[in-house]
């Protein structure tokens, strides 16, 4: 049996926390011969509601599950931890944008990025979901000394399967044929969902779907607007997809990405398509296994070009926004 992966979850005992859990110890995430540890972190009024979600774990008698620890400690949640996934936040309501949920989630990601570089395993990897998912990346990497930037991620791939799911839909195929969609720039409602470089079955989709008027208007909007939709049906955003988005990620990072594909999650930026240096961006990413790079040389033509500045230049905003949360 191989040594268990140390898990830490902020926000468990909340929405994305009880779609999300059962499927990292099912073995979803990190194989059917990887046992886990979960290290599940909640505020102390949610402890009550995270002792229920415990009992439903146990309950489930989960082969891989090696053991859990519920904690609002932030030391004691992130002991050990060799992935970091942090949920824990308030999720907007009907009319918001993601950005007004700064003000009151930004500071979460000081004291829990000083956590993980106090706590955490060296090679600790985070990955932010808690919005604005970015910018919050953004202030928990600054804040955690120590741990290389490249060990930051935000989520964009709820976004990436989005974009794919309206594609397939819309050329009549199965999704799993659509790949190299990249989505570009910042998980709010600028984001780029690229199909000017995304294939169906191996094809350009702008040869396979001639109707470019949907692809430059209904389809980046759909794709765009989709949480603000999920949130006007349900009351509630996205949980059982945005659960299944973070073991995508993670399935991504820690296993090769096939030949000629990339996936999409935001990454410290190095520079790369003239995004500034340091902001958490959305890109085309390819992963050994180990570690990952950006995929360099993906054509932007003007109208991809206008649409990715609109977003970095978003991401740099709200960077502005923030910067008493970054220590200089
Ligand atoms: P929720 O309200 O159901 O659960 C959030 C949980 O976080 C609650 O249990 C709350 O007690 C806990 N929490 C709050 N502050 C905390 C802190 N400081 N430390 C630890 N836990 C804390 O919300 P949800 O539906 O699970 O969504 C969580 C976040 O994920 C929201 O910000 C939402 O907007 C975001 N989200 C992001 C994506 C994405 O694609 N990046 C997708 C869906 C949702
Ligand atoms: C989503 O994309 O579903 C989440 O970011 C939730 C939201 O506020 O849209």
């Amino acid at each position: 049996m191989k040594a268990p992966i140390t898990v830490s979850i902020t926000g468990a005992a909340g929405q994305i926390g009880y779609a999300l859990l059962t499927r990292i110890a099912s073995g979803s995430m990190f194989g059917p011969d990887q046992p886990v540890n979960l290290r599940l972190i909640e505020i102390e009024p949610a402890m009550g509601a995270l002792e229920g979600t415990v009992m439903e774990l146990d309950d489930c008698a989960f082969p891989l599950l090696n053991e859990i620890v519920p904690t609002c400690d932030l030391a004691e949640g992130f002991r050990g931890s060799d992935w970091a996934l942090l949920v824990g936040s308030v999720p907007r309501k009907a009319g918001m944008e993601r950005a007004d949920l700064l003000g009151i989630n930004g500071k979460i990601f000081t004291g829990q990025g000083q956590a993980i570089a106090a706590n955490a395993a060296s090679g600790v990897r985070t990955l932010v979901v808690g919005n604005p998912c970015n910018t919050n990346c953004l202030i928990a990497m600054n804040n955690a000394g120590g741990i290389p930037n490249d060990q930051f991620f935000a989520m964009t791939r709820l976004d990436e399967n989005r974009a794919k799911s309206q594609l397939a839909a819309k050329a009549g195929v199965h999704n799993s044929v659509v790949t190299n969609l990249c989505i570009w720039g910042n998980h709010s409602a600028t984001q780029y969902p690229d199909f000017t470089n995304a294939r169906i079955d191996g094809k350009l989709v702008t040869d396979v779907i001639g109707d470019r008027a949907w692809l430059e208007g209904e389809f980046i909007s759909t794709v765009q607007q989709r949480g603000a939709a999920i949130i006007k049906a349900r009351g509630q955003s996205s949980a059982a997809s945005a659960a299944n988005g973070v073991v995508d990620t993670v399935r991504s990072l820690t296993t090769p990405t096939p030949e000629g594909d990339w996936t999409s999650v935001a990454v410290c930026s190095d520079g790369s398509y003239g995004i500034p240096v340091g902001l958490i961006a959305s890109m085309p990413i390819r992963s050994n296994g180990t570690s990952w790079e950006v995929v360099q040389g993906v054509g932007l033509d003007e109208f991809s070009r206008a649409k990715v500045d609109a977003s970095v230049a978003e991401l740099s905003e709200e960077r502005e926004a923030v910067k008493d949360l970054i220590p200089s």
